[in-house]
This record gives structure tokens, sequence and C-alpha cells, in this order.
């Protein structure tokens, strides 16, 4: 096992970012302080190669100017709260949209696009925390925010995400690294194969917010319940996929409440390599790159359309809005956390 730490580089503003690479027999991870990044997973394939499944950037200029929140912590409320509206103590707070004039999108970039202070914490664990202001970004309370990573010796990347804040409010904090498993320059993934632990999902309006349904997956083609091709049913005729371009929904969690489980499974052929997401949150976003256009990432290669997926574990999106889904409303004072694991391994 080693850690190693090294500035990145300067933001604008003249703020230092650091870089920590972890390592260990079966997997080497690096991690960027600007958004609590996870930038880079190196693992062997079947042929015994390291291959980075991770998109990214080769320099903080590219997380900073063309992000698609590549890799980044999203808070305090990750996904999307209509009209950036949210009910604090009995008061109707309006956090200013950022997507459209309309929808709060990934809280506009609060956690994933502050510099957090990242320290090494015993053989194998970084800590990044951050304090954020009573109001800063829109957002009440003075909150205390904390998300570490731990390389496991089987390679498994732990995230814990710890908030605790002055005021009532809502938090739902995630990581939103795009995958590929055949590498970053992989190509598409729609040959990836795809297992979710969900019977239903959450359908959206024309805006991508949840209309507060939530549907069996059955019948339809947001059924991951067995392995299945990402491409097989993306060009379905299906009103939802035809509303986001493929799939951009939260998926309702089987077992919600029974702590860390697995929530789903993907796997490459032309690497053999698995990825398996844990967590004890109800939801997961699986977002196929439906937005990703050709943005210059690592190796000077673009990242084209659906070149990448996402698992963001998390409460439901627009939740504050919706009293029928599981709430994230957090009283002040008392300790949000919540777990996360990705283990990438040959299978
Ligand atoms: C959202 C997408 C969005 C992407 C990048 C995902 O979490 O679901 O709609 O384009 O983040 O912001």
């Amino acid at each position: 096992m080693s850690i190693e730490k090294r500035l990145f580089g300067k933001t604008p503003q003249g703020e230092e970012v650091f870089e920590f690479v972890l390592a260990n027999d079966n997997a080497e991870v690096s991690l960027i302080s600007r958004g609590a990044a996870l930038r880079r997973l190196l693992v062997a394939d079947k042929d015994g190669e390291k291959r980075d499944v991770l998109l990214g950037f080769d320099d903080l200029e590219g997380y900073i100017e063309r992000s698609d929140y590549q890799g980044v912590a999203v808070g305090p409320f990750a996904n999307r709260i209509e009209g950036g509206r949210l009910k604090i103590g009995g008061k109707e707070i309006i956090v200013p949209p950022n997507e459209k004039g309309r929808n709060l999108l990934h809280s506009g970039g609060l956690y994933s696009n502050a510099v957090w202070s990242g320290e090494v914490s015993g053989d194998n664990k970084v800590v990044f925390k951050k304090r954020f202001k009573d109001m800063e970004g829109g957002f009440p309370g003075n909150t205390d925010a904390e998300i570490s990573y731990t390389l496991e010796s089987d390679g498994t990347v732990l995230m814990e995400y710890k908030a605790v804040s002055d005021s009532d409010m809502y938090f739902n904090l995630t990581n939103h690294a795009y995958f590929n498993l055949a590498g970053y320059d992989g190509g598409d993934i729609l040959s990836h194969k795809l297992k979710i632990n969900a019977d239903s999902f959450l359908p959206v309006d024309e805006n991508s917010i949840p209309t507060g349904e939530s549907r069996k997956v059955e019948g339809t083609p947001f059924d991951f319940r067995e392995f299945k091709e990402i491409g097989r049913d993306i060009e379905a005729d299906y009103e939802q996929l035809k509303l986001t371009g493929g799939y951009d929904h939260c998926f309702c969690l089987n077992d919600f409440g029974k702590g860390c489980r697995l929530a789903a499974s993907v796997k490459c052929e032309k690497s053999g390599l698995c990825l398996d997401v844990f967590t004890d949150l109800p939801g997961v976003q699986l977002y196929t790159g439906n937005f990703l256009s050709g943005t210059v990432g690592k190796g000077g290669k673009p990242m084209n359309h659906r070149t990448g997926f996402c698992l963001e574990t998390q409460y439901y999106p627009d939740s504050p809005n919706k009293p029928q889904f599981p709430s994230c409303y957090v009283k002040a004072g008392e300790v949000f956390f919540t777990k996360t694991s990705y283990r990438v391994y040959r299978y």
C-alpha cells in the first residue's frame, strides 16, 4: 500500500489543488482536492494491462473549464430540484436555478467546484473537508462537510459522506464518476452489460423532474434486473427514453433501510472487468453520457456521446418536493452520513 501527495495545479484564484494517489496490489486510485474528485482508477484487465476506467482530464484546467461533473463529489443536494424550491423549518427557500432557468441541477456545482482541504489518514485513506457558510450557493446553514475515500485491500474504493449544519437542511451527496470499463479511450459503453437491483424507476417530465410516480421496470426498457447490454433498448420507442435521449433516470433500489447492499454491477467483455456498486442509499441515477459531445479529455481523446456511464447513488431527485419519496431532511446539529463503494475487478 502506498499514498503519494502532489500539487496538481492552481486555480485562476491561486488556490492550490492537490492530487493523492493510493495504490495496492489490486488497484490504483487518484483523487483531487478540487471537487473532492475521483480522477483515475486503474485496474489490471484480463491481459494483465492496467486500464484507467474513468473518464476525466489530465490537468486541472480541464476540470475547471470543461467539467461535465467528471468524477466530482456533488452536494449538498445532487441531481435536480424543481425551481430550486426547498421548504426548511416551514419556510420556503428558492436556490437560484441553473438549468433552463427552472431546475436546480447538482446544487449549481457548490461542492463540485470547491477546493477542499485533503488529508491523508492512516495508510489507505484520504479525507476531504470543507466548511460552507450560511447561504453560500443559496443554501442555508453553516455546514461542515467531509468526504473520505478509502482504498481497501481488494481494490474497493469506499466513499463516506458526512455533513452537519447549524440549520435544518436536505443532504444528498453523490459522486459523479463516468466509467468506461474498456478504459477512458474505450469507445462507447453500449455493449457493457448492466444489472441494477431495482424493481422500479422514476419517470420524469420534459424537464427531467420526477413526476412522482414510481414505475415497475418489468416489461420496460428499464428492466436491468438481469444483466443486459446498456445499448440493447436505449433507442427503444419508449417515451421516457425519448425525453432524456437515453437513460438519465433514478432507479429505486431494493432493500432500502437494510444497510449497504449491492446496487448495481457492470461487466465489460473487452477488458474482462466488472464494476460493483454498493450503497446504503435508496436510489441510483443511471446516466449514459447522453450529453457528452466531444469534450477533449485524458490523452487528448474526445469524450463522445455515450462513451461513459454514471451510477450516481443518491436520495431521489426532487425529493424535497415529493413527500412520497424517502426523506433526506436533516435537523440542525444532526449528522448526515452515507456510504457508497465502487469495486472494479477481473471477473
Ligand atoms: C444528470 C444529467 C446531466 C449530467 C451532467 C447527471 O447527473 O442526470 O442530466 O447532464 O449529470 O450534469
